[in-house]
């Protein structure tokens, strides 16, 4: 069993580029229904005395902000789960619950103040935990909670300034926001003070109705910094032996709550940093701590000493925060990424006849990507896995397992793994969300079924990207008469070049979504779409009562010299036409947003071009989710994709395009992906600034794409509002501020909601 695991890793990260292409792997990520019924997801399996209804495991998404300060579960958190467990998952799981508010500084702010939910600190907290469980239980579900033993190295290094505590981690390692700060080695006694917490959280959750356990050992948070030689460096006492704290953890867990009570781990099979930077591990100070990584080997045997300390059930997967994409896989991950791990760890399982202390074989949950009921039944008959975890695509959409179990898989909304509304939600400082949904994280006060309109108006949509699409179904479905007026051939906008190249098949999927909802609309509600059907404002004048202007807004082109040259395009010129690519070998792509990022990376990866991307700023992709923006560069990287950053474009002359460009050393190197881009509102005190040392150059480009954004167009909006067009005249999406799905989506339903 050792030799084949040696290269898995490595083997498997190579591979996932190929499966855009490879006929197979990437055929079931799409919502049809060839495997159905889904005899094998809606068959029950029992973990220890538990017996689940089915193999659907809601994966653990931090709720944050879903509680009050003090860390007791708000209505918000109560009601976001009920909706879950009323879609039907057999399982449900918390996000991480830190239980080291006394050891480290990161899980609290200043105050003591939470906003992550608690289960450690007093009686005041078990009432809404007893709500929340009522209410899972109440649909046939179960629910576990996530104990964290902390952030550590990765929890924010604020805690020096406003509170004047250093981020602690195993030993002396760097915090990942900020390299040049140092985390300190948690002591002895810190370490068992953590144990202790976690055994008296599993206590209290189980007295607070909770059905069992889940650790948090996985992406390189405190317990895995503890349970990983990349992380643990101690020399000395009982966790320098980098198993002691996880499985000393397991033991007095086991020892609060007895032995019929579930205790399930997340791990990763390997953080993969050695196959995913290579030599850089060498080079970069702050990876090059970490080399000393927990083999694929060491993990197989820390999950059967797991198992031996009390362990029923694991789910396995890859990375850490330094490699985010692994486990957090945007979009351009491909679907089903670790479904091999989890194959791995079950064939070894199986291979080591381990068994639970209840005796039963340990289940293994496979997660990353799996929001396709085919491919979700395929996984479970091919045996790679014993359960499906589903995390994005139950925030997609809350009742997946229902519409899966009544073959309804068209209605099922897919996650497009923009993370914008979620994970980035987090770090920009908000709760979850969904960019698909606009109802998740406002359950609590957006109610399920929309209400009937009291008095019916005659609504006109113009445009039919995402924000129009969402007003005119809400607003038909509740009773309005719309009619949508869109001036291309097919609905969609931006969604249409957008999910052009492979990698964003699940916008593609999305995509299909939005038109099929259409369908339905058109054939319960009376929704009209005219296509092809360019109005102007003074035609609907007196002919409606509500005009909602979803038209979005135009590229921007620069003024610059050689600018309106025939090989000189828009990048959603280009991928609606990708033909016009036809003939050039280089390509120099002006503007590294996610628009530049993506047809540099559609360029290359699809058409095998030489693509140089320049941009005017320092950073490439800001304000864009950690986890896409570091597997795009990656990806770009990887395929010799140059990224000029800090370059300005002066002009362009046949195939000659001419810039200005930084010559500094002080220059960020583009292609950092181990360190991330800080939110706006951070202060970096070891920030470098940039000299500025422009040179002249010239880039050979036989064609130029223009990716600098777009701009609004309002005049549509304002001619409205002049000729008194209707009595109710509302822009959004785009056409107000140009944003991204989550903000057009969002728009279109709460404006179709309150027509
Ligand atoms: C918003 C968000 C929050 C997350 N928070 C946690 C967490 O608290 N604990 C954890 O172990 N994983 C967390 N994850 C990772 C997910 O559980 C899951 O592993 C990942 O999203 C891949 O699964 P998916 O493709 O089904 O979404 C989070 C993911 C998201 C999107």
């Amino acid at each position: 069993m050792n030799d084949p695991i040696v290269n898995f890793v490595k083997e498997l990260l190579d591979q996932y580029p190929k499966w855009f292409s490879e006929s197979g792997h990437m055929d079931l990520a799409q919502m049809t229904t060839r495997n159905y019924p889904y005899t094998s997801l809606f068959s029950p399996i029992q973990i220890n005395r538990l017996t689940l209804k089915n193999r659907i495991v809601m994966g653990p998404m931090g709720n944050i902000d879903m509680a009050e300060e003090f860390g007791r579960p708000s209505n918000k958190m109560i009601q976001y789960f009920g909706d879950r467990a009323r879609g039907g998952a057999g399982l449900l799981t918390s996000g991480l619950i830190p239980i080291s508010q006394t050891v480290d500084p990161t899980v609290t702010e200043r105050g003591g103040q939470s906003y992550f939910p608690r289960i450690d600190s007093s009686r005041t907290v078990y009432s809404g935990w007893r709500d929340l469980a009522e209410t899972v239980h109440a649909y046939g579900s179960r629910f576990f909670i996530q104990l964290t033993a902390g952030l550590g190295r990765v929890g924010s290094p604020e805690s020096l300034l406003t509170k004047f505590q250093m981020p602690v981690s195993a030993s002396w390692n760097p915090n990942f926001y900020i390299p040049g700060i140092p985390c300190r080695p948690l002591t002895n006694r810190e370490c068992r003070i953590i144990i202790k917490a976690a055994g008296q959280a599993a206590a209290d959750g189980k007295a607070a109705l909770i059905d069992g356990v889940y650790l948090h050992g996985h992406e390189g948070y405190l317990l895995e910094q503890m349970t990983n030689p990349a992380f643990n460096h101690r020399k000395l006492g009982r966790f320098a032996n980098w198993q002691n704290f996880g499985l000393d953890m397991v033991k007095e867990i086991r020892k609060r709550v007895g032995p019929n009570y579930p205790i399930m781990y997340r791990i990763d099979l390997s953080l993969a940093l050695n196959e995913t930077y290579g030599k850089r591990m060498e080079d970069v100070a702050s990876l090059k701590k970490f080399k000393k990584e927990r083999t694929v080997a060491q993990t197989l045997a820390y999950m059967v000493n797991l198992v031996k300390s009390g362990v029923d059930m694991f789910d396995v997967d890859l990375g850490c925060y330094d490699n985010w994409w692994l486990p957090h896989p945007p979009n351009s991950m491909p679907s089903g990424c670790f479904l091999p791990v989890a194959r791995l760890v079950k064939e070894y399982f199986a291979h080591e006849k381990v068994f639970s202390n209840a005796g039963l074989p340990v289940p293994i949950v496979a997660v990353g990507k799996l929001g396709y009921p085919d491919l979700a039944e395929q996984a479970l008959r091919d045996g790679e896995a014993d359960m499906i975890m589903l995390a994005r695509p139950l925030l997609a959409d809350a009742d997946w397992p229902n519409k899966a179990f009544a073959g309804k898989v068209k209605d099922i909304c897919p996650c497009i793994g923009d993370q914008e509304g979620c994970i980035n939600e987090f770090v920009e400082g908000g709760h979850i969300q969904c960019s698909v949904n606009p109802r998740t994280g406002y359950e609590d006060v957006l109610s399920r079924d929309l209400p009937q309109s009291a008095s019916p108006k005659n609504v006109a949509v113009i445009g039919a990207g995402p924000a129009g699409i969402h007003a005119a179904v809400v607003a038909a479905r509740r009773g309005h008469k719309v009619t949508i007026f869109e001036k291309n051939d097919r609905v969609g906008g931006m969604l249409v070049p957008g999910s052009q190249p492979k990698i964003k098949y699940e916008v593609k999927n999305y995509l299909a979504y939005l038109e099929h909802q259409l369908e339905i609309c058109s054939q319960k509600y009376g929704l009209k779409v005219e296509l092809n059907s360019t109005v102007a404002p003074e035609s609907l004048k007196g002919k409606f009562d509500a005009i909602i202007i979803g038209i979005g807004g135009v590229p921007v082109a620069p003024k610059l010299p050689g600018i309106d040259q025939p090989n000189v395009i828009q990048a959603v010129d280009l991928f609606r036409h990708p033909e016009l690519a036809a003939s050039a070998k280089t390509v120099a792509v002006i503007g590294a947003g996610a628009v530049g990022c993506e047809v540099a990376q559609f360029l290359a990866a699809e058409f095998g071009k030489q693509v140089t991307i320049v941009e005017m700023l320092p950073t490439v992709l800001p304000g864009v989710c950690t986890a896409n923006r570091g597997h795009m560069i990656h990806e770009l990287e990887r395929m010799g994709v140059r990224i000029w950053n800090c370059t300005k474009q002066m002009s362009i002359e046949g195939n000659q395009v001419h810039i200005s460009r930084n010559a500094s050393s002080t220059v960020p190197d583009p292609y950092i992906t181990w360190t991330p881009l800080l939110p706006e509102n951070i202060a970096n005190p070891f920030a470098r600034a940039i000299k500025d040392e422009y040179e002249d150059q010239t880039l050979d480009a036989d064609l130029v794409v223009l990716a600098m954004g777009l701009r609004p167009v309002r005049s549509f909006y304002e001619d409205c509002i002049k000729s008194q067009a209707a009595p109710e005249v509302i822009q959004l999406g785009d056409a107000f501020q140009i944003g991204r799905v989550f903000e057009a989506v969002k728009a279109g339903s709460l404006v179709g909601r309150n027509l």
